[in-house]
């Protein structure tokens, strides 16, 4: 089964709730795109962003932590209203204690590997979390272009979870639209984060259909 996962950064900023309620009841989850200008040259939303649309979203919170120091503010985003906590792998080098904390709290958890990082580094982990997001850009920024290569890392981690026995989700981030998440999906991805390809299209639930019918038909 496939999931989307619309990234709100994309979105019109003076108008989140109406760009949520466009894509409500069309998508699965909402990609929440955190970033501290410090793992990232770039700065997004903090939790009272994440908490001021809980009120307004019944989706699935799915909360993407670009920053350097994700142990010290999970909990933060836990709080907010965080369905799943993803961070990245690069940002910590021993992620167990994390990861277990983040399951204490009884979210999902995540973790994720920026392209430069091969897909090696994670496999000791998949017993542990519940997704493996593979970036298929460099984080960020929205709107770059998706780097095919990543293809390979996707399959390589799928080959390791089927060989483990494990039904892990694989989700892709950057640059995907209707026209190349074949690619993705094919390779073994099932949780597809589309920003501008939803966002900036005329009709964002038809967007997300569309991307849908896509990533199944492969
Ligand atoms: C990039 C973010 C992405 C971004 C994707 O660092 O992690 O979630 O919003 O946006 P698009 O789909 O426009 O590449
Ligand atoms: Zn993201």
């Amino acid at each position: 089964m496939i999931r989307i996962s619309p990234s709100l950064l994309a979105a019109d900023w003076a108008n989140l709730q109406t760009d949520i309620a466009k894509i409500e009841t069309s998508a699965d989850w909402l990609h929440l795109d955190v970033m501290d200008a410090n793992f990232v040259p770039n700065m997004s939303m903090g939790p009272q962003v994440v908490e001021a649309i809980r009120h307004h979203s019944k989706l699935f919170f799915d909360v993407h932590l670009m920053i350097l120091d994700p142990a010290k503010y999970a909990d933060t985003f836990i709080d907010a209203g965080a369905d799943l906590i993803c961070f990245h792998i690069e940002a910590l080098e021993n992620p167990e204690e994390l990861i277990a904390h983040i399951k204490s709290r009884n979210v999902k958890v995540a973790l994720a590997v920026s392209p430069d990082t091969p897909a090696e580094r994670i496999y000791k982990y998949l017993k542990d979390v519940d997704m493996i997001l593979v970036m298929t850009v460099y984080p960020g920024f929205g709107g770059q272009k998706m780097i095919p290569a990543m293809a390979d890392k996707i399959k390589a981690i799928r080959t390791e979870c089927n060989r483990l026995g494990l039904d892990t989700l694989i989700e892709v981030d950057g640059g995907i639209g209707a026209g190349n998440v074949a690619l993705l999906s094919s390779a073994g991805a099932n949780v597809i984060v589309a920003g501008s390809s939803v966002f900036k299209a005329q009709n964002p639930a038809g967007a997300v259909a569309e991307l849908r019918a896509a990533a199944e038909n492969i």
